[in-house]
């Protein structure tokens, strides 16, 4: 199983440095959960890690190995990326999509073979989209859409998947169906699974080991319990909260606190104290 380290890492756009020093360790079959506002750099991290954004200072470090340094078929069967807002070719059937998947594993004369066949079928069924096999991606719900994209992921068998925002925009039983599917695929295979998301409920609850980003660098990262805390939700995110145990898991789980929450006295209470 495949060790994903980031050193040092410095990265932006142009002039523009987004991503300043910043170190992270993924262990092999672990589930990490990367949490921070709106444009502090977890998409940009994500693109540098899958090699697809080069990074000005710093390595994304594979297995002992730079990624610069991994040949770009040996690297896309060790790790995929979904990224945020994937696009998918116009008027392209989901089978075909979830193909897709399957290129970094054929050979030099890109034969099709039995095994890419099954590959897809189960990740199909997996993501519970077969049925949907035959049907134009952009006709899609949301969810199904996603799905699909998750589906192409599958069927690429990398050891590492990292994957930005996958339940964004879905509602909360399509984003709870996500999270299970990547839990048994975690469980099923020990796929390693980096994945960013909005939810610090969510985040906390499904994640071994969560990551909270900051203005480019990593604020805070290990276990929920040490990570999700009042103090990291205001310095991160500039909320006032309360953290209690989530009654099922036990994990921490949030309250955001707003200047109207519950009855007025008791709110201003809180959030002066
Ligand atoms: N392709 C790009 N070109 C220029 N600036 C970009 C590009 N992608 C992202 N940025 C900028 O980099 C910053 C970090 O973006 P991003 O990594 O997407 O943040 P996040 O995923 O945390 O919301 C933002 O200010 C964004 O506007
Ligand atoms: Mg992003």
């Amino acid at each position: 199983m495949a060790t994903l380290t980031v050193h040092a890492l410095d990265a932006g756009y142009g002039a523009r440095r987004i991503l300043a020093d910043l170190d992270l360790a993924v262990s092999p079959g672990d589930i990490t959960a990367i949490v921070g506002a709106n444009a502090c750099g977890k998409s940009t991290l994500l693109r540098c890690m899958a090699r697809l954004l080069r990074p000005s200072a710093g390595r994304v470090v594979l297995d002992g190995r730079s990624v610069r340094d991994v040949p770009t078929r040996e690297l896309a069967r060790q790790l995929g990326l979904l990224p945020q807002t994937p696009v998918a070719p116009d008027g392209i059937t989901v089978a075909d999509l979830v193909s897709h998947g399957r290129h970094p594993h054929q050979g030099l004369l890109s034969r099709w073979t039995v095994a890419d066949d099954r590959a897809v079928a189960a990740a199909l069924d997996a993501t519970r989209t077969t049925d949907l096999a035959d049907r134009e991606v952009d006709q899609l719900s949301g969810g199904q859409r996603q799905r699909v994209w998750i589906a192409m992921a599958l069927a690429q068998e990398t050891d590492i998947l990292l994957l930005d925002e996958p339940t964004t925009f879905l509602d909360i039983a399509h984003q709870v169906d996500i999270l299970d599917l990547l839990v048994d695929l975690n469980r099923a295979r020990g796929t390693t699974i980096v994945m960013v998301l909005h939810d610090l409920n969510l985040a906390a609850r499904y994640a071994d080991q969560l990551v909270a980003m900051r203005g480019g660098v990593v604020h805070a990262a290990g276990a929920p319990e040490t990570v999700l805390t009042e103090t990291m939700v205001r310095e991160v995110f500039g909320v006032a909260c309360r953290i209690m145990p989530d009654p099922t898991s036990g994990k921490p789980m949030m309250l955001p606190l707003g200047r109207h929450s519950g009855t007025r006295d008791r709110a201003a209470e809180v959030i002066a104290s």
